[in-house]
């Protein structure tokens, strides 16, 4: 069994305060800034890295157990020596873990920005906890799972119909001919400028999880992340399939349903802008 988490329930988290909330220290400059400090090294170990005395910051993180479906969700502090630890809230969740409670669930893998399973909502902004500072003036930092999702356990969300959506849409090369035998599938550098700000998504489910739309009509609405990714194939010169693809959305949900809120656009950790993808394909519909 699977709880549902809806954001509604918690004032500081509603739609406004995601759309004008944008934390600079999930940005990617930000994540420049903290490698090349000189007093702080990352720390998956918990090994101290300052000889500091110890500065306690509170971690609030919502806890949902599976195996006791009675119990209702809660959120549990931790008391965390920043100064033992590393720069970024994924530290913080790995030394809570390792020294405190390590029934604590959430997903991680690359530390750096690359594999996108670290993703939560962090102070109210769905965003990667590897590329997110902790803030050492901040008297609590609150952890939850992405929104309007089913949660699996503590942290984790079930990206089980986000990765179905993913899938419907045939995220690969199509080819009416194939290349001469040997031959690869050309492109221009022209035409490869053209995927920027396009394939760089590492499929976070950031910003689908932080889109209104998305939350009231996930059934049938794709979501800016796995729309941005059809677009991508759609405008790839190797491509010959666009049409097709464009032709497979032309209903009321599947890409209608954006209302160029852009809370996607705001939250994406790594600055793409899905909202823009979304508007692009509405206007190669409109014109075909
Ligand atoms: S621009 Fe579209 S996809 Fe992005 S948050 Fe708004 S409604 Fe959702
Ligand atoms: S567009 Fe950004 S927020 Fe959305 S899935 Fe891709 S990387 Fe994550
Ligand atoms: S752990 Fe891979 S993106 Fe954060």
């Amino acid at each position: 069994m699977k709880k549902f988490i809806n954001f509604s329930r918690f004032s500081k988290y509603n739609t406004t305060f995601l759309c004008n909330a944008r934390s600079l220290s999930s940005t990617p400059s930000n994540r420049t800034q903290v490698q090349t400090s000189q007093t702080v090294a990352p720390s998956f170990t918990g090994e101290p890295i300052s000889k500091n005395e110890p500065l306690l910051n509170s971690f609030s993180i919502y806890r949902w157990n599976p195996d006791n479906p009675a119990e209702k969700p809660r959120l549990q502090q931790y008391q965390v020596d920043v100064n033992s630890c590393g720069p970024m809230i994924l530290d913080a969740l790995i030394k809570i873990k390792n020294e405190q409670d390590a029934t604590l669930t959430f997903r991680r893998s690359c530390r750096e920005g690359i594999c996108g399973s670290c993703a939560m909502n962090i102070n109210g902004i769905n965003t990667l906890a590897c590329l997110s500072k902790i803030d050492r003036n901040a008297k609590s930092t609150k952890i939850y799972p992405l929104p309007h999702m089913y949660v699996i356990k503590d942290l984790v969300p079930d990206l089980t119909h986000f990765y179905k959506q993913y899938k419907s849409i045939e995220p690969y090369l199509k080819k009416k001919t194939q290349p001469e035998k040997g031959k690869e599938n050309y492109q221009s550098i022209a035409d490869r400028k053209k995927l920027d700000g396009l394939y760089e998504c590492i499929l976070c489910a950031c910003c689908s999880t932080a889109c209104p739309s998305y939350w009231w009509n996930a059934d049938e609405y794709l979501g800016p992340a796995v729309l941005m990714a059809a677009y991508r194939w759609m405008i790839d010169s190797r491509d010959d399939y666009g049409h097709e693809r464009r032709e497979a959305l032309q209903n009321p949900f599947s890409v209608y349903r954006c209302h160029t809120i852009m809370n996607c656009a705001k939250t994406c950790p790594k600055g793409l802008n899905p909202g823009r993808a979304i508007a692009m394909i509405k206007k190669e519909m409109a014109l075909e």
